[in-house]
Formats: C-alpha cells, structure tokens, sequence
C-alpha cells in the first residue's frame, strides 16, 4: 500500500469573514471548522496530516496542540506557494492528498473515492471535481474531447471558459515526486499575481503525465465557507445529516427543524428528542432517556432513561433514571447519582447528589456533597461564598432538610439528621440529631381586638 499524507491549506485571512477569529476556526455544528476537515481525513485512516498555517495560527495551533504537524507560511503569496512550504515533511511520502481548512462537508467516502481513483489511475494527480449551477468564483475544468486539460481561474478564464460548470473543488490527489518537480517550475504570472497551485496542471499538460478527475456526486459537499451567509449554509446542511444519522441510528426526533445537535454529541437507541433540543458539545445520552422540550445540554452525559425538561446544564453528569426540570440549571461539576431528582427552579453548581436524593424545588446548591436518599425541602440554599471564598456543606445520607433552611459552610450535617423548617444551621449537626434554629412562635390571643 502506497503511503499517504494529507496537507491542509489554513493560511489565508478570511477577509470576509469580519472576525477576530481565524476563519477556520468559527464552529460549525460545535467543532473548528478546520477540525472536521481534520476529522474527516483522518477517518479514512490517514494519519500523518500538515496543517499549514499564517494568518491568525495561534488560536489554530494551541487547539491541535500535539495531534497534528504545523508548518507555517509567513506570507500568503497563493495556494502553490502554500503547498511548497510543507514538501520538506513530505520525504519518504508517495502521495499526498491537498485539501482547504474552510471546505468542512465532505464526507470520508468521498475523499476515499478520490484516493482509489488516484491510486487506480496510477496518476500523477488526480483533481476531485464538481458541477455547480452557478460556478462563479471557482476555477473550471477545461477539458478537450472529454479528456483534462488543465484549470483555469475564474479571473484568468475567458468568457466561454466562464460558462464551464465543471469546478475545482480544491481537493487533490498529488504523486509527491511529480507535485515536488511541478512546483518547483510555478510562477506568479496570471491576473492574481500568485504561485497558484493549479498551475501545476499545466506542467504536467507539457510534460504528458496522467491526470485523473473525480466528480463529487453531492456538489453540496464542496461548499467553501468564505463568509457568514455561507457558514450559515454549512451549519443547515451538517446538521440535517447529522439528524438524519441519528434518526437512522434508532433516536426519536419529534421535530427535526427544532432540534440542534452537535458534530461529537452521542446518543444511544431509543433516545427520544422533543422540540427546541439542542445537544452541544460532547454530550453523550444514555438509551431511553426522554429530553426536552426546550433543552440545552452542554457537554453533559446523561444516564440512560433519564428525563429532563426545560432545562439549561452545562458540564453536567446525570446517572440512570434521573428527573430534571422544568426549569432546573445545571451548573458545570454537578454529579447526579442514580434516580436523583431535581425539580423546578433549582440550580446546582459543583455538587454531589447521591442515589434517589430529590432536590425538588426552589433551590440554590453549590458546594455541596449530599448523601443517598436526602429529601431537600423547598427553598432551602447552600451558603457557600462569604464573599472571598467558597465552602463545601456536607449532607449525610437519609437526612431531611425542613423548607427554607439556610446551611452556612463549611457545614456538616450527619447521617438520618433533620433539620427544621426554617432554620439557618451554622454549626455540624450529627448524625440522626434534630436541628432548629429559629425563635419561638408567639401567640396573643385577640390581638386583633386590643
Ligand atoms: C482555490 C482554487 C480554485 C478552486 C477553489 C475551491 C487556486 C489557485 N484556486 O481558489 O481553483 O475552485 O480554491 O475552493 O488554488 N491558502 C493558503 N495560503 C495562500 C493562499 C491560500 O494557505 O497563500 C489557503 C486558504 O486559507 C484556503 C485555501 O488555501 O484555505 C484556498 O485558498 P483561496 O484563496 O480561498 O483559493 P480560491 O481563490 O478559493
Ligand atoms: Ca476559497
């Protein structure tokens, strides 16, 4: 088996992006979008990838940290001068695939075709292509009686070559010998001024060698994200896959346009969606949990059969059979156990709730490690912050904290204790004890009349 590289193209600026980000770094369905270029290569198992970047690298640098070779192209004078500045890592490479940061929809199967046809036509370079109804902007595949001929650039090409709707999507098969021998002939002279990398087609014209095409069956895959319009195009076609991949996969969706799921997010069969979901980041869900309506899970993992509605959680863990909402938020470092139950307008921030614990409304826990089976009565809160640093409140298993109580931390509160409704406990209660703290009821009888 031939050996294969993949170069990835990132230096450009982006201009019409109008960010501060680098532009292959705006998210699409929740990752860069330069990661699913990434992601994609390597699926099909190419594991030795060259970014190449220049403008705006560091954010790009720091996010591959270690997974991936940088090379680094100071100044952008075009996408062959791009390509130059990685063949030195190229040694001991039989062929390499080129490919752009911002072009984040196709799918691995596509660029496997392009790779068996490369390897099949036993070319020097093989041009993966498509056919756009309107090809405005992209470089065209000039052919004679069928066969390539070479690629012109939509500045460079003459106004019946503009008519061509055959484009180059800007994805290559190269053989690194002959991509090594045509780019050292490249100059700038066309209407850009830039070594142009599809100016090597026309060294390999003169010199004869096999090119080879491959036609992209969906043109949408080849969509180039230039601006915000078009990103916005991208997010609507990646997620109408990944829905459908779920959808295939044994997950309910109810309502397909109102449900929003990320690239890394996982689900298991039987999973049910209700309208306005969305699952970001990598959450994963476990089988038949039931989520939504109106849902936001950020980089959660939920327990099989779990259920949450209307709710926000971020960073969440939630065992099996878990009840959340409506109206919970869950803040990042909440562990839920098993069957744990945390109703309406609660808020947990950092803290352990143990199995079949239930938290059912009007709440504030943070900081908190609570035991197994602990009822906590409505509007009780966990004081953890006095005002320049954070305490942990501890609560045994089996305990019941009355409604409206206040625990001062750091505090302790032993197994099977009570607390009494209303009280503000600042000192540890032991184990199976009953705290209150709060001044005597007072009576007077017919105070209305006196
Ligand atoms: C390029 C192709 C065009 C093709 C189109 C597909 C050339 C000359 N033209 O045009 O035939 O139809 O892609 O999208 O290659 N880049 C660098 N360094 C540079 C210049 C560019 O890394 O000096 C990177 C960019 O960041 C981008 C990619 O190369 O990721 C493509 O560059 P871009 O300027 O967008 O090329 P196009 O003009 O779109
Ligand atoms: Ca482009």
């Amino acid at each position: 088996m031939p050996k294969w590289a993949a170069v990835i193209m990132a230096a450009g600026k982006g201009t019409r992006m109008k960010s501060k980000l680098p532009k292959v770094m705006h998210r699409l369905a929740g990752k860069p979008l330069i990661a699913h270029v990434f992601d994609t290569v390597q699926q099909i198992g190419i594991d030795k990838t060259i970014l190449i970047l220049g403008h705006g690298k560091e954010p790009i640098e720091s996010y591959f940290r270690g997974k991936v070779q940088v090379v680094f192209q100071d100044e952008q004078l075009g996408t062959g001068h791009a390509v130059m500045q990685a063949l030195p890592e190229l040694e001991g490479v039989d062929h390499v695939l080129v490919l752009s940061g911002d072009q984040p929809l196709f799918r691995a199967e596509t660029l496997q075709h392009l790779l068996d046809v490369h390897e099949r036509e036993d070319a020097v370079a093989t041009v993966l292509t498509a056919c756009f109804q309107d090809p405005f902007g992209y470089g065209r595949i000039v052919r004679s009686g069928g066969a390539f001929q070479m690629i012109v650039e939509e500045k460079d090409a003459q106004p019946e070559e503009r008519l061509i709707a055959e484009i180059n999507t800007g994805t290559y098969g190269f053989k690194v010998s002959a991509l090594r021998e045509a780019l050292a002939g490249l100059t700038p002279q066309n209407a850009q001024g830039e070594y142009y990398l599809t100016g090597v087609f026309n060294v390999f014209q003169r010199s004869r060698n096999k090119v080879a095409t491959a036609l992209v069956e969906d043109p949408g895959e080849a969509l180039g994200i230039n601006s915000r319009v078009q990103l916005a195009e991208a997010e609507r076609t990646l997620r109408q896959r990944i829905l459908a991949y779920w959808m295939a996969e044994g997950v309910t969706i109810v309502d397909p346009a109102t449900t929003y799921i990320d690239a890394e997010v996982e689900l298991a069969q039987d999973v049910i969606l209700l309208p306005f979901t969305m699952l970001q980041g990598r959450t994963t869900i476990g089988e038949d949990a039931i989520i939504g309506p109106h849902v936001l899970l950020d980089r959660c993992r939920c327990g099989k059969g779990s259920e949450i509605t209307h709710t926000v959680a971020r960073e969440a863990v939630l065992g099996d059979g878990c009840k959340v909402g409506p109206f919970a938020y869950l803040r990042p470092g909440t562990e839920l156990g098993p069957d744990v139950k945390v109703g309406d307008f609660v808020e947990v921030k950092n803290s352990k709730v143990g199995q079949g614990s239930k938290i059912p409304h009007l709440s504030y826990i943070g900081d908190a490690d609570i035991g197994q089976a602990v009822n906590i009565g409505a509007g009780t809160i966990t004081c953890n912050y006095d005002g320049m640093k954070k305490y942990l409140t501890v609560i045994g298993d089996h305990c019941f904290v009355g409604s409206n109580s206040n625990l001062v931390a750091p505090v302790t509160v032993g197994e099977g204790a009570y607390i009494g409704a209303g009280s503000t406990i600042t000192k540890d209660v032991p184990a199976r004890a009953l705290a209150v703290e709060r001044s005597r009821q007072v009576i007077r009888e017919d105070w209305h009349r006196e």
